[in-house]
């Protein structure tokens, strides 16, 4: 594997937790993961974005759960990167699947956020996945491809260090259904292919890339088990501090 990646766990709460619970949660998370050797990633709600990275004091990354591209202006209900980052954020998260279907965000919107966040010093947390439909008729790979390819269009190859992809099968978000390891490290692969014809040669055994969907402590192992996942977006799993610590800790027995 290269040195370039990272193992990573990350806790995206969603629209999860009040300022005074996300600080509960985040300082919990610190105690109990701090001593594990993975990079420890939270997302919780903007509202708390700023309270919980004031109250921890080992390094956590914290980061949006999404933002806009624009630096300010006429965009109510929207955040910049420019807030975000001052608020402690280090990270975003960039078409979540919640975005794209709820929300209706575009390949062509999430790639001006893209550029965006890396203009603006954010790491981004790259969502891509398919819908049960698009997988059953064989389409996973064309449209993971049309993802990867609108999302990173006109990004620098030095500039794919500042991003983890996170694959999540739409299919096995919040439903309890776990696409199996061999699925997954399949499209892992074919991402690091990809991300090669892209960028040139290197790019893809370099990028981290981390599964979510459904990720529990009881899942966590065979998953961690495939050398093409580099970590875990865990939503559900992540709003307790036990279970977020159990697959941590499994994480890091594999991968260390
Ligand atoms: P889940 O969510 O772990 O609850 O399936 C994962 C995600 O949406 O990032």
């Amino acid at each position: 594997m290269s040195t370039q990646r990272k193992i990573i766990l990350a806790g995206n709460w969603k629209m999860h937790k009040t300022v005074k619970e996300s600080i509960e949660l985040a300082q919990c998370v610190e105690e109990k993961l701090s001593k594990l050797p993975i990079t420890v990633l939270l997302f919780p709600p903007f509202t708390a974005i700023y309270a919980v990275s004031k109250s921890l004091k080992w390094h956590i990354g914290i980061g949006g759960q999404n933002m806009y591209y624009e630096k300010e202006g006429a965009f109510t209900g929207e955040i910049s990167p420019v807030m975000l980052k001052e608020a402690g954020a280090e990270y975003v998260i960039i078409g979540h699947s919640e975005r794209r279907n709820i929300f209706n965000e575009k390949d062509q919107l999430l790639n001006k956020k893209v550029h965006s966040a890396i203009e603006n010093a954010l790491n981004v947390v790259l969502c891509v996945g398919e819908k049960l439909e698009e997988r059953k008729s064989n389409r996973t790979k064309e449209v993971i491809e049309r993802e990867i390819k609108e999302d990173l269009q006109g990004i620098k190859k030095q500039d794919l260090e500042k991003i983890i992809i996170a694959y999540e099968p739409i299919w096995a978000i919040g439903t309890g259904i776990t696409a199996k390891p061999e699925e997954v490290a399949e499209v892992h692969r074919f991402i690091r292919t990809l991300l090669d014809d892209m960028f040139g040669k290197g790019a893809g055994s370099n990028m981290t890339i981390l599964y979510g969907g459904s990720i529990k402590p009881n899942n966590i192992k065979s998953l961690a088990d495939m050398n093409e996942i580099d970590g875990g977006l865990v939503g559900g799993a992540s709003l307790q501090c036990e279970s977020f610590y159990t697959i941590g800790k499994i994480l890091s027995e594999v991968k260390a």
